[in-house]
């Protein structure tokens, strides 16, 4: 059921750029660079192949066969490899598995990758094939880096300076200069942050405590009937638990400490509006980037960019239930190493259910956070959420948004995206390791093995577990 909002008819007043921007952005921007690079691109040979050019020089992989009737062979295919000077980079043999050309199991087939250069790769394919069968270059997947252990989000730290109120003249701080100097010094300590480090504090001062009562006393009054029970309970754990309240700003270091209790999810500090890839890495860790500057005091109900205002009470509370948790790791698990295209998609998926996020309970529609005042209003379109479909929702940049998703439950909306997930093309499977919060690659059964041997340990806990529960 929709509810009138009070803000049915009041002008767009939402962040003007969004993750899912900053994501086409990105995609634009690599494709320009490939676009103009100097990279050879396929070879005239006809392989299609990828690899990264550095100074003339390319990585090269090759499969070739030789038969095992003398060693000249072996030696013969290394003269190639050293007339163009290559440098070996791994070499591997096994016994032939295609009985191609009359190659037999008794015969090796060996893999090589080299660095050689790009002007030499047809000649020494051709000469190689001189001298030894089945010839074929390996295609290489370029993957995106991705961080691979928490501390690697050190690395994540690309910020969109569009709505940087030093550099935009639309920003309400732009002719601020007292506001520009103090968003530079809280800046200063996210840019100097380190995993590791303690959260730093910022004492706010008074006109910050006013701009933040503001907020808080608006948004406290259309909770009860606009947010979903997750929000409200959250609100209310943050109030008794982090001193969440109209006078008081809550310090990331208590807040941070209490999520990490109740769900695993953590903070960091961050001096702006991250790009897409780097925030939606960090959630795959559990770590969700928080702003601790607060908004211009000019324009309390309005901030073009995520500050603290935004992120304490727009997603904190959420983030103290353990399946919307869940559903924000999904996401963010699914965006490693995926390509700009489908960060583009991942970051609109996001958008909406994080951002602008609906759910069904007892019969009623209700939004995961305050972005939902003109959802929950009679105007727009409501359409079950399915992935696959809000993966590619337009997304209206400068006014309201005409379609919103509603999920059945978070459980749902977490197996839709899981199932999502899965149908991104990516040459692994990601797992993350919580005991050592890092990204287990399962490219080999040796390491999925190992896996299956700890989730075997896992059933049998609960084998025991279930077995007492009979007993008694
Ligand atoms: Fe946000």
């Amino acid at each position: 059921m929709k509810k009138d909002s009070v803000v049915q008819s009041a002008p767009f007043t939402g962040r003007k750029r969004s993750l899912i921007e900053d994501a086409r952005r990105e995609r634009e921007k690599e494709r320009e660079r490939e676009s103009t690079s100097a990279s050879p691109g396929p070879s005239p040979s006809g392989d299609n192949f990828v690899f990264e050019e550095k100074s003339g020089k390319v990585t090269l992989s090759v499969l070739f066969a030789l038969k095992n009737e003398k060693n000249a062979g072996f030696f013969k295919a290394g003269k190639v490899f050293e007339t163009f000077e290559t440098k070996l980079l791994h070499l591997e043999s096994r016994p032939c598995r295609r009985s191609k050309n009359s190659l037999s199991s008794d015969d090796l087939e060996f893999f090589m990758k080299c660095e050689v250069h790009s002007s030499d790769i047809d000649f020494l394919i051709n000469s190689l094939k001189r001298v030894a069968e089945d010839v074929r270059i390996v295609q290489e997947e370029k993957v995106p880096w991705f961080p691979r252990k928490i501390s690697d989000l050190d690395k994540c730290n690309h910020l969109i300076t569009k709505y940087d109120p030093d550099l935009d003249q639309d920003h309400p701080g732009f002719s601020d200069l007292e506001y520009r100097k103090r968003r530079a010094q809280i800046s200063e300590l996210a840019f100097n942050y380190k995993h590791g480090d303690p959260l730093p504090c910022v004492e706010y001062t008074a006109e910050e405590i006013t701009t933040w009562r503001e907020v808080f006393k608006t948004l406290t009054d259309i909770y009860p009937t606009h947010a979903c029970r997750q929000f409200l309970e959250g609100l209310q754990q943050l109030e008794k638990e982090c001193g969440y309240g109209a006078d008081k700003i809550p310090q990331l270091r208590e807040v941070s400490a209490f999520l990490k209790e109740k769900t695993g999810f953590e903070l960091r500090p961050v001096a702006g509006l991250l790009s897409a890839r780097d925030f939606l890495a960090s959630l795959a860790f559990r770590v969700f980037q928080c702003t601790q500057y607060i908004r211009h005091s000019s324009a309390p109900m309005h901030s073009p960019e995520p500050d603290c205002c935004h992120e304490l009470l727009g997603h904190i509370p959420m983030l103290t239930d353990k399946e919307f948790a869940q559903f924000s790791q999904e996401i963010g698990l699914a965006s490693l190493g995926a390509s700009d295209e489908d960060i583009e998609k991942l970051s609109t998926l996001y958008w909406f259910t994080v951002e602008f996020g609906l759910c069904k309970q007892n019969g009623v529609v209700k939004g995961l956070w305050c972005r939902t005042l003109y959802s929950l209003s009679n105007e727009p379109e409501y359409k079950p959420f399915s992935p696959a479909e809000t993966a590619v929702q337009p997304y209206q940049d400068q006014t309201y948004q005409p379609v919103y998703f509603v999920s059945q439950s978070f459980e749902d909306a977490k197996n839709k995206m899981r199932q999502y997930s899965s149908t991104i093309q990516k040459p692994f499977t990601l797992r993350y390791d919580p005991y050592t919060c890092s990204m287990e690659v399962l490219d080999s059964p040796s390491q999925i093995h190992s896996v299956l041997g700890q989730i075997r340990e896992e059933l049998k806990i609960l084998h025991c577990a279930l077995e007492r529960l009979t007993q008694s």
